[in-house]
């Protein structure tokens, strides 16, 4: 059986002061709750999140870069984010792609060297309003799966998490409709098998992310291929974030 996991993306959202009475807030809503939980909050705010010594909510960076350390202003490390309590870091997602231009290529460096330092990366993979209108959604998403995990062992495959992101449903309001969201994670799932073997690909966890609300989430995790949610823009409000964990 898989752990359900639904994880907050606040993006570029929260002072320190609000990030640690966000989180504070929702680690006492969320105690109990079988759902692993976590925040990826800005790299600013980590440090101060890990202080707090949180025990339900986990905590989760939203980038690095995939060098150990050097010339490379304006960049973290997987060691950076270790050292300030992270468990996860999210890789991939369609911002980072679309506005940031990373292709897989990159992506695949930063997974692999998450992997080896011992953070869990999410991989994001997802298609364009373009492509699913062309029918390209499962190549899109085979695509990024496979080219996002090239060289990652066996041993590593069960602690990376996928998060299927339509990228025309986040933060547009419109969100996927549950059964189509379960049939892509299903074939994501296929790819996996294909690439490893069907009891591997049967760990890993694949969460939806797109205009998750509380009023939605139920929908999603009702399929039985969808292991959780990848939270944007209802992630920042605690009580609301805590409402989706305890659908
Ligand atoms: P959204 O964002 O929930 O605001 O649509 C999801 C995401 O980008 O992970």
């Amino acid at each position: 059986m898989r752990t359900p996991f639904i994880a907050g993306n606040w993006k570029m959202h929260k002072t320190v002061g609000e990030a640690v009475e966000a989180a504070r807030k929702l680690e006492e809503l969320v105690q109990g709750s079988p759902v692993e939980v976590a925040i990826c909050a800005p790299f600013t705010s980590l440090a101060a999140l890990s202080a707090l010594g949180l025990s339900k909510v986990k905590l989760g960076a939203q980038n690095m870069y995939w060098a150990d350390q050097g010339a490379f202003t304006g960049e973290i490390s997987a060691a950076m984010l270790l050292d300030v309590g992270c468990e996860y870091v999210i890789l991939g997602h369609s911002e980072r792609r679309h506005i940031f231009k990373e292709d897989d290529e990159l992506i695949n460096k930063k997974v692999l060297q998450a992997l080896q330092k011992g953070l869990k990366p999410i991989l994001c993979v997802g298609e364009t309003l373009e492509e699913r209108r062309a029918g390209q959604t499962e190549n899109v998403v085979v695509t990024q799966t496979t080219r996002g995990l090239a060289g990652v062992g066996a041993d590593k495959l069960p602690t990376v998490v996928i998060a299927y992101e339509p990228v025309w449903a986040i933060g547009t309001g419109e969100y996927c409709d549950a059964a189509d969201a379960n049939q892509v994670i299903a074939r994501i799932r296929q790819t996996l098998a294909e690439l490893y073997s069907e009891e591997l690909a049967q760990q890993v966890r694949i969460q939806y992310g797109g205009s998750v609300k509380p009023g939605n989430i139920r929908e999603f995790m009702e399929q039985p291929e969808i292991d959780g949610a990848l939270v944007g823009g209802a992630s920042l409000d605690a009580e609301g974030f805590a409402s989706i964990v305890r659908y």
